[in-house]
């Protein structure tokens, strides 16, 4: 799949060798506006030929300000400080020191199958141990527990031990799992009854990538931080922020002697900063919080009609724009065997080869999710046309049904398990 990109616009990639790609992956829900947004780009280039102030760390950056300002209007509740960082890490880690400080606690809980980044902190509550082997010890006092389980939430908050309840609205790489919609409602009022902060990772579900600028508003929670990044950045400057309530920014920045206690050199850089508020703009003047709902239901609709009765595909789910189709052995056993034999010999092996036939018969980029190795991403740039829905569909369906039709799939599975094994 590592072919040589000489444009990349919209939707759609152009290869040097006259291909054209489909992107239904979005850099992992990079690129909610499609990939260089003309906006964004004039946004850039026009704070670049300003020669304005940047990084001179020592004045109020204005287009900070904006940025904070504009995120915390959108998130609402509780949320009236931001803290600027540029990756999803780095914001999660900034949670993690906020939260510490904050409530003067050092447990941390997160939930099973999340994916909050690689850093150390951040790799301390990923919900899967293939991350962290090799690189320990990481952070003590963290635990995980079942994704929309209330009960195995209320059972570790009860200790008081915990600073944060560190969680992704909707699970993406976990398998884009969707909870139930009274999990964070009653996560909330637990956290609140035990002295947990409750911290939204929404670093691939915010930025109107399931309709709406937060997940959170989808399951009407107030949480007391929110981690935000890829699709702020517009695709093009690394930016992300974490969004926080005045009671814990205070209590962490609150004194002269601790102003800068927790800061980044890159930390509000005015093209990051703009490059964020062009972000903004595009995506509500282009109505793509509403788009990703109608063309979201569309996608789901015509997947569902398209993959039933196959035996190997077990559902289509996700909200928005964030859709996963997830696999499973199928009942047959001319079927099953060769599914099994190659999950044994990689998990990722089944999913792996239809992203190389989505790929390379279809012209489509998507990718299995990180932590479900049985799950296909649906992730489009949000302004997704009717006829890439339906281009999408049709080479799904045609992998899908070569799946369980044709020697062909297998073969070409038993070349990629050789260079697995070896
Ligand atoms: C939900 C979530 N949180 C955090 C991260 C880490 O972000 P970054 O790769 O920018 O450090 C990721 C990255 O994929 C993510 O998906």
């Amino acid at each position: 799949m590592n072919v040589r990109y000489e444009r990349c616009l919209g939707g759609e990639l152009f290869t040097a060798e006259g291909r054209r790609i489909l992107d239904f992956l979005s850099g992992y829900c990079v690129h909610n506006v499609g990939h260089n947004h003309p906006a964004v780009i004039a946004a850039i280039r026009e704070e670049l030929e300003s020669c304005g102030p940047a990084m001179l760390q020592s004045h109020v950056a204005e287009r900070a300000g904006e940025l904070a300002e504009q995120l915390c209007r959108r998130a609402g509740g509780r949320l009236t400080k931001a803290f600027f960082a540029s990756s999803g890490s780095e914001g999660i880690e900034a949670a993690i020191k906020l939260a510490r400080a904050n409530t003067k606690r050092s447990g941390l809980l997160y939930a099973k199958g999340a994916f909050h980044g690689l850093t150390c902190g951040a790799l301390s509550i990923m919900g899967e141990a293939f991350w962290r082997l090799g690189f320990g010890p990481l952070l003590p006092d963290t635990e995980a527990i079942p994704f929309d389980d209330v009960d195995e939430l209320e059972n570790k908050l009860r200790t008081r031990q915990f600073a944060a309840f560190i969680v992704e609205p909707i699970q993406s790489e976990g398998g884009v799992r969707v909870p139930t919609a009274e999990y964070f409602r009653a996560a909330q009022a637990l956290c609140r009854r035990y002295g947990t902060l409750l911290v939204l990772d929404e670093v691939q579900t915010g930025m109107y990538r399931v309709g709406t600028f937060l997940a959170a508003e989808r399951y009407a929670v107030d949480p007391d931080m929110v981690v935000l990044a890829k699709a702020l950045s517009g695709g093009l400057i690394p930016v992300s922020a974490v969004l926080m309530s005045e009671a814990i920014y205070d209590s962490v920045y609150g004194s002269l002697r601790r102003a800068i206690i927790h800061t980044s050199t890159f930390s509000e850089n005015s093209l990051a900063m703009r490059a964020g508020l062009a972000t903004l703009e595009v995506l509500e003047s282009e109505n793509l919080g509403r788009r990703a709902i109608q063309s979201g239901a569309l996608l789901r609709r015509k997947l569902v009609e398209a993959l039933r009765g196959y035996e190997m595909v077990k559902e289509v789910r996700g909200e928005g724009l964030l859709l996963g189709i997830e696999f499973t052995s199928p009942r047959s056993l001319r079927l099953r065997v060769p599914f099994e034999a190659f999950m044994k010999i990689h998990p990722a092996m089944f999913g792996q080869i239809v992203v190389m036939r989505l790929f390379r018969d279809h012209g489509i980029l998507t990718q299995i999710c990180g932590n479900n190795f049985l799950v296909l991403k649906a992730a489009p740039p949000l302004a997704v046309t009717e006829e890439q829905i339906e281009e999408f569909v049709a080479a799904v369906a045609d992998v899908i049904e070569m799946a369980h039709t044709s020697g062909a799939f297998w073969s070409e599975a038993l070349g990629l398990a050789r260079r697995a094994i070896i």
